[in-house]
Formats: C-alpha cells, structure tokens, sequence
C-alpha cells in the first residue's frame, strides 16, 4: 500500500486507501452472512471487486466454502495482486494502439546519486511508453520487467518496477557492485494483451483440460476432469475429504467412479480471436525497451568505505544479485557446496522432502547428479511423474520427490499418485534433520486464483501443524520463476499469470518460520534465457541457496 501511495499526494491517497479498505471491510462482513446461508458457495460472486468476471466461471468452477477469516485473507490477497483495470480501448483492441517495446524508451535518471553513482546508491530509470504508431500511452497496466548487469562480472540483479498509471514507468536498481553497469528493460506483454489474459481465467478458465482413465476388467472408458467442469451431465466428486481441494471427471457411462485409475492432461482449446492473437505475436512478447540515452553507467566504490545498502524506506530490496556466477543472498550468507563430498557433508544423517511440479523435480535431478553416492532406487516410475527416492546409505541420506495434487499437466499419473501436499504433510514426521521444499505454481496458471489461495492456505495449515509438532523442521518454498514464452506458452502459463501467483505465494507464507528460494529474481537477474526449467548454473545456485539453509555457516 505504501509504495501505491509513493508519488502522489500522500495524505490524501492515504486517508482514501483507509476509506476503501474500511467499506470493503463492512461490504464483506455484510456479505458473510449471505455466503454462510448458502450450502454451496461461490465466493466469486461476492468478494471479487473485478466486474469482469463472468457469471460463467462461477457455474463452472467448484470451490470450497470460506470461513469469514479465510474470505477476509482472500481479498486481502486479491487486492494485492490487483493489476491496473482494462485499458479504456474498445475491443476489438487494434494492434496499432497497443504499447510497443521498439517505440518506447526509457532514461536514465540521477536516482540517489549526485552526479556519480557509488555502491550502496540506487539508480532510477524512467520508462515512458508510446504504441505502434508512436503516440504516448496514457494509461499504465503494461507488464515490465527489467534488471542491471555487468556481464564481464557475471553480475546481475532484478530492479523493481513502479507503474505510474499514466503511461510511464519506474525501475528502481541497487547498485550492489563496482563498475560498468548495464540496464535492461523488457516489455513482456502489452495492458492489451493483459487484459486478453485476464479475460481467458474469466471465460475460459478449462482451456487446459484434462482426463481420467477408468478400467474394470476388460471394461475401459476416459472421461474428461477438471475442477472448471460444466456440470451438464454427471460427475465423479473426487474432491478430497480432508484438505477440501475439489476435483471432478465426469461419470464414465459403463464404469464407476471407483473405477479411475489414472490422471492425464488432456490438451489445450485454444480459441482466440484474430486481434486477439495479433496481441501475443512473438514480436511483441518480451521485447528489450531501448535506452534513449547512454544505457551504461559505472559505478565507484561505496562512499563509506564499506558495501553497505542505503535502506530506503520506499523500495524493496532485492533478495540477492550474481556476481561472477554466484548468486549472493542479501541478509544471509550463501555457502559454495562445489564438490560432492561438500554435499554429502552437509545433507550427512539428514532427509529432504521435496514436494511440486516439475520445477523442484529438477532439485532431485541435479541433486542425484552431483552426488555420485546418492543412489536413485528405481521404483520404475515415470521420469516425469515420480514419486523418486534416492539414498546414501554411507551417510544416511534420503532424498524425495513427490508431484503435487490436480490441477497437474503430466501424463498417465497413476490414482494412487494422485496426492495433496497438505496430506502428505500430515504424514510427516519432520524434526531436526528433516527438509520440506515445496514448488507449487505453474500448473494453477490457468484458474482463477482463488485455487491457488486456497491450495496454499491448505498447505499453509498443514506447515503449521508439522512445525507444531515437530519444531526443528526445516520448511523452504521455491518461489515462481520466468520462462520462455511462445503464443501457446502464453496463453496457459505466462509469466503474468506467475507473478500473481508469486505474490500471494509469498504473501501466504510471510511471518512464518519458512525460508524462501527466490527463483523469479534468481531468473530474471540471469544472463541465461528464462526458461521453465532453469538451466544447470541456476539451479546450482538454489541448491547452494538450500544447502546454506540446511548447513548454514558457523557463527552466521
Ligand atoms: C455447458 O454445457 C451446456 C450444454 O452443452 C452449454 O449449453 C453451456 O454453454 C455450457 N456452459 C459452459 C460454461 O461452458
Ligand atoms: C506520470 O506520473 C509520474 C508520477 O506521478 C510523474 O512523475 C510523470 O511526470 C507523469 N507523466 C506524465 C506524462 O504525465
Ligand atoms: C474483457 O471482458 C469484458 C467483459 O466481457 C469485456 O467488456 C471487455 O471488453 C473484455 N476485454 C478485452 C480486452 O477483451
Ligand atoms: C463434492 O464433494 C465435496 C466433499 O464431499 C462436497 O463438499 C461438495 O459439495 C461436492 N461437490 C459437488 C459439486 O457435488
Ligand atoms: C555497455 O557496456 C557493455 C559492457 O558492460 C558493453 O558490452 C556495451 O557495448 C556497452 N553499451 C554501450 C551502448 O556502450
Ligand atoms: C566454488 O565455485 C565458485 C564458482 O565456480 C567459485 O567462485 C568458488 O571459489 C568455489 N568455492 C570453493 C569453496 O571452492
């Protein structure tokens, strides 16, 4: 909130947001009345500010009944993944209107240097947009991204990005070390094509379907499952009993419910019109802004004499920055495990969970790589699904990795594979020596987040409970992270639809004692391309981000 208010009149902006959160305060308490009378509820209808959600989405997709402190925390975290609202064109949107990377630009300002810029100072950039045919846009909502690097020092780190509303744009930098520095701004997609995608989770939030196969004897049907399923014939209810998390096939004509045995996705409608489409043509996705003056700056030694930041008050810190390929956290110390035998010393006697998407099976990957002792036992499971386990049976380590529960993009995951995180955390014993990781993001990019919310929360509570229980528990979260993206990659999992989901991962669990892996910034201040799957010098340095978690350095 206080960074909105940042840049415009302060007072008054403030007492406003009061005013605001105050009457959406009393609408709410107005409104719970109403979603408890009702038996199956679609909170859809009653907490969301965006009238753009269409009645179809609230017949199509199930969620569970909120209690009034859960559908307070849910607009909470609505309101804080709140993206600036339509731009005020007529539809269809003509492509010659939409914000274009090659036309705008952006300028170095003097930010909090005088003149020079030490280290420990922050460099502002302003960004000012224009569309295809070169007029200024006038309106904010275009998604930005950008980073500072110095690529003779491997160094890189993600500025952060103000939108101003008005067509032009902030990036805030920590100038973190010496030399010459490069800025990099990146248009991912225009507020057009936002807005396109904000309509495709309203109106089309199956376009990601998926199926089941069911098998009695020689009897066998597949039947098409979602949690956005048109209840116009019947279903199978899968929604699980204990965590809540709803799921549905439709009902086989010969075979029972009973009778699933197997989860697959099962392909993407696209169904896009053509202006639509024009909107996401790859010359338009994540396209560099070019500087309107000299994009370099050098840096000098730090003023104080030492490599302290200047805190500001107003932007948030970086969580870490590369240099000379290494990722360094700021506020902790990440140790170098460059060997295997450093590994296997730290992770000696221990156990790590690692529980997601395809993400964190990359973690298990390189970890069995790197650590020549650590044996993968062959379950005969499939390379994509899992579950993998992998033991040193020398040093006493066990390592997992376990898919989480549908919504899941993978192929012929057998019923019995089909598990919620939340319970598989309940039947956990943890303690000291035990590591929980969890990567749970890019399959929900598609749903109306209020899945995510209350995927999270449900997992939230069951993290909770393992720390009750057994307090020496070591619990990580992997946060989202860039990837490469085509019209197809786009529409089903753009990086928009993971910057929201990113922000209310790390809203659910802020305060708790839960350490972060920061992938997005980890991505983004990288030289390497953003990729799904980061490539091996990225993942080596989460997994010495892990290790300085599971080992950290004496004294620190
Ligand atoms: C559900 O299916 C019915 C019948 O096929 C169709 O008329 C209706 O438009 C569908 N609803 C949605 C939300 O797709
Ligand atoms: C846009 O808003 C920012 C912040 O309030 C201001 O500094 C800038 O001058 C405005 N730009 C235009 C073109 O109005
Ligand atoms: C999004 O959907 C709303 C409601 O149907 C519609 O008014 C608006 O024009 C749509 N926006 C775009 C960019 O398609
Ligand atoms: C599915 O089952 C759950 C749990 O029993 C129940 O709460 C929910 O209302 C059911 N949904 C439908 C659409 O039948
Ligand atoms: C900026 O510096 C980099 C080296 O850090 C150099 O490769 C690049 O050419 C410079 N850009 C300009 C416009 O001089
Ligand atoms: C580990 O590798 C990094 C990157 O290659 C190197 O900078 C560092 O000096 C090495 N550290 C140790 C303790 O070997």
């Amino acid at each position: 909130m206080a960074s909105i208010c940042k840049n415009r009149q302060g007072t008054i902006c403030y007492f406003i947001i009061i005013c605001l959160s105050m009457i959406t305060l009393v609408y709410m308490l107005c409104s719970l009345d109403v979603w408890q009378a009702q038996n199956r509820v679609d909170y859809i209808t009653t907490t969301s500010r965006d009238n753009t959600k269409s009645k179809m989405t609230q017949s199509f997709c199930s969620f569970q009944p909120l209690s009034p402190e859960d559908a307070l925390e849910t607009q909470l975290l609505l309101d804080s993944t709140a993206w600036p609202k339509d731009p005020p064109l007529s539809v269809p949107i003509p492509v010659d209107q939409i914000s274009s990377a090659a036309k705008s630009t952006f300028t170095i300002l003097q930010g909090t240097g005088r003149g020079q810029w030490h280290v420990g100072d922050q460099l502002k950039v302003l960004i000012t947009m224009y569309d295809l045919r070169g007029r200024p846009k006038k309106f904010g909502g275009d998604f930005i991204i950008a980073r500072l690097h110095s690529p003779a020092l491997g160094a890189g780190v993600a500025g952060q990005v103000v939108d101003h509303l008005n067509g032009s744009y902030s990036a805030v930098f920590y100038l973190l070390w010496e030399g010459t520095v490069q800025v990099e701004v990146t248009l991912v997609h225009s507020s057009e094509a936002i807005a396109v995608l904000r309509n495709l989770t309203n109106k089309q939030p199956d376009r990601i379907y998926f199926q089941s196969y069911f098998r009695s004897g020689s009897v066998s049907e597949k039947t098409m499952c979602n949690v956005c399923l048109n209840m116009t014939q019947p279903v199978c209810n899968y929604t699980d009993l204990h965590t809540g998390d709803p799921w549905f096939c439709y009902k086989p004509k010969k075979l029972s419910c009973h009778a699933r045995i197997s989860h697959s996705k099962g392909g993407f409608k696209e169904n896009l019109k053509d202006w639509e489409r024009k909107l996401f043509d790859k010359s338009v996705i994540k396209v560099a802004i070019q500087a309107s003056t000299y994009p370099n700056v050098t840096v000098l030694p730090s003023k104080s004499g030492q490599a302290e930041m200047q805190k500001s008050s107003v932007n948030s810190e970086p969580s870490g920055y590369y240099y000379q390929g290494v990722w360094r956290a700021l506020g902790s110390t990440v140790l170098q495990f460059n060997t295997s035998s450093a590994m296997s010393e730290c992770l000696k006697e221990k156990v790590v969970h690692l529980y997601g998407d395809s993400t964190i099976r990359q973690w298990f990957e390189h970890l069995i790589a790197a650590m020549p002792d650590l044996k993968d036992f062959n379950l005969h499971n499939s390379k994509q699904n899992g579950p993998f386990m992998a033991f040193d049976f020398a040093n006493n380590i066990m390592v997992t990795y376990r898919c989480h529960g549908p919504p899941l993009r993978f192929m012929d995951v057998p019923t019995g594979d089909l598990r919620y995180i939340a319970n598989e955390l309940d039947g956990l014993k943890g303690g000291a020596g035990t590591t929980v990781v969890l990567s749970i993001w890019s399959h929900f990019s598609t749903f109306p987040i209020e899945l995510y919310i209350q995927r999270l929360r449900g997992i939230r509570k069951a993290v909770l409970r393992l720390l009750d229980r057994s307090p020496g528990t070591l619990v990580i979260v992997r946060t989202a992270n860039l990837k490469a993206l085509t019209l197809f990659e786009t529409l089903t999992n753009s990086d928009w639809y993971s910057l929201q989901r990113d922000k209310v991962l790390r809203a659910m669990f802020r305060g708790l004692k839960v350490h972060l892996v920061d992938a997005w910034e980890m991505s983004l201040a990288h030289h390497l391309p953003h990729s799904l799957h980061p490539q091996p010098p990225i993942i080596k340095n989460m997994i010495n981000v892990l290790l300085s978690y599971i080992c950290p350095p004496k004294g620190g």
